[in-house]
């Protein structure tokens, strides 16, 4: 978000849970496709925020299971925090205005008079928010009784039912709509409003994502029934709001090709990623490199001379590769050793992305990339911080060399003298 100069082109407002996180998908097809297509072509000038019903402590426990990217804004415990940023800065004057009319206390006090309703863990129960486990059967019933027992307390609530299982309490205020509805407000005040926004969802408590003014919708093909009826109910034949075919990730990526919002091919979906390396900016060219890495270590492209000499024409002879362990060698050796790696990950779980690029022109034609690197094998999970210089070739100025790149681990994620990382 700090490279934002005025708009955003897109912003992506997504629940996590089944909708941008495939739990029942273990190798995370869809979120790496996700991923490619944000990082090549929307981190640079649009926003990506995640709006979970999760609290912090399980968000941060989540983005450690599942290759997340970085969202630019976190929205968490039902729209009851936002925080901005990778250092996740609340935002107090939100958490604030929602104490109009909220009383936790009371809400303790009335719902332990109702034995169907199990509380939640200890995690779960935060400032503005009070969550139980409800039996669907039971739920529309102790719904409207909660609600008549807290109204006559003097509290203006909001209850909400998702999963089929949990039950929500929160200030009238609050929500995953009224905190992006906050949000919207604040972007256009400051000047960096999106110029389109596409909310997605899966569950109860995305529904109030679909009724902010002037969003894109899209509820992914696994979606709730309890969405689906609120759909049914309130919103069928809504231009703006589609069901996807598609699951989860891929939904999101099937609406922004519906409501034609941007590019929307995954770099993941292109096969030749080699050969289709022209008309690129170079925070494109670095998603393709290495996912053309990722293919090569998988023996999942033709081990080819073709694809040596694409290599060794992207990796300029005469720059260096600054080791995460330090180790300063000639670029070119950094070539041979990816050429030799060919199919060494092949049948296993080895999986590459980036996050955070960021680009910045150094001079005419040069660029520095800056990126987090991430690498899954089997269960080892490894990340560099990377800066790598680009320039423009002289007889073809929408394709890069890469003329040197520097790598230091990302804390927690790497051991100092661990040679057997590539790049
Ligand atoms: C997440 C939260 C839980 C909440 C549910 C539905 O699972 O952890 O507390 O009840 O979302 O909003
Ligand atoms: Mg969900």
């Amino acid at each position: 978000m700090d490279q934002l100069n005025g708009s955003a082109n897109l912003m992506i407002v997504s629940d996590l849970d089944f909708t941008m996180v495939d739990h029942d998908d273990p190798e995370n097809l869809a979120l790496l496709r996700f991923n490619a297509l944000w990082e090549a072509y929307y981190r640079h000038n649009s926003l990506l925020v995640f709006s979970t019903g999760r609290s912090p402590t399980i968000y941060c426990e989540l983005r450690k299971q599942k290759p997340l990217l970085t969202p630019d804004i976190t929205i968490m415990s039902v729209g009851t925090e936002i925080t901005y940023g990778e250092s996740m800065v609340p935002d107090d004057r939100w958490e604030h205005y929602l104490n109009h009319k909220w009383n936790r206390d009371i809400v303790l006090e009335e719902t332990a008079r109702l034995p169907e309703l199990v509380l939640q863990s200890e995690t779960e129960q935060r400032p503005h928010k009070v969550s139980f486990y409800l039996d669907k059967t039971k739920a529309s019933k102790v719904m409207q009784t909660l609600s008549r027992c807290l109204e006559k307390r003097g509290l203006d609530v909001k209850i909400i039912y998702s999963n089929g299982i949990a039950l929500d309490i929160l200030p009238q205020a609050a929500g995953k709509g009224q905190a992006l509805e906050f949000l919207l407000g604040k972007l256009k005040a400051d000047g960096s409003g999106p110029l389109n926004t596409l909310v997605c969802g899966d569950s109860g408590n995305d529904a109030e994502l679909f009724t902010v003014p002037g969003v894109y919708g899209v509820m992914v093909s696994n979606a709730q029934e309890e969405l689906l009826q609120w759909y049914a109910e309130n919103a069928a034949g809504s231009p703006k709001l589609i069901h996807a075919t598609e699951r989860c990730a891929d939904g999101i990526i099937q609406a922004i090709s519906k409501f034609s919002l941007g590019p929307n091919v995954s770099p993941r979906d292109i096969r030749d990623s080699m050969y289709n390396r022209k008309s690129l900016r170079p925070c494109h060219e670095v998603v393709m490199f290495y996912l053309f890495y990722e293919r090569w270590r998988r023996a999942e492209v033709e081990n080819s001379e073709e694809y040596v000499q694409y290599l060794k024409s992207i990796i300029h002879s005469t720059g260096n590769f600054v080791h995460p362990s330090g180790v300063d060698q000639p670029i070119h050796q950094l070539t041979d050793t990816i050429v030799n790696l060919f199919g060494d990950k092949q049948g296993v779980e080895f999986r590459v992305w980036v996050d955070r690029i960021s680009t910045s022109m150094v001079s005419s034609g040069s660029w520095l990339v800056k990126f987090d690197k991430w690498e899954l094998s089997g269960n080892e999970l490894r990340c560099c911080s990377t800066k790598v210089l680009v320039n423009s070739k002289i007889d073809a100025e929408d394709q890069f060399t890469w003329m040197h790149i520097h790598q230091t681990w990302v804390d927690g994620f790497g051991e100092k003298d661990d040679m057997s990382w590539v790049i």
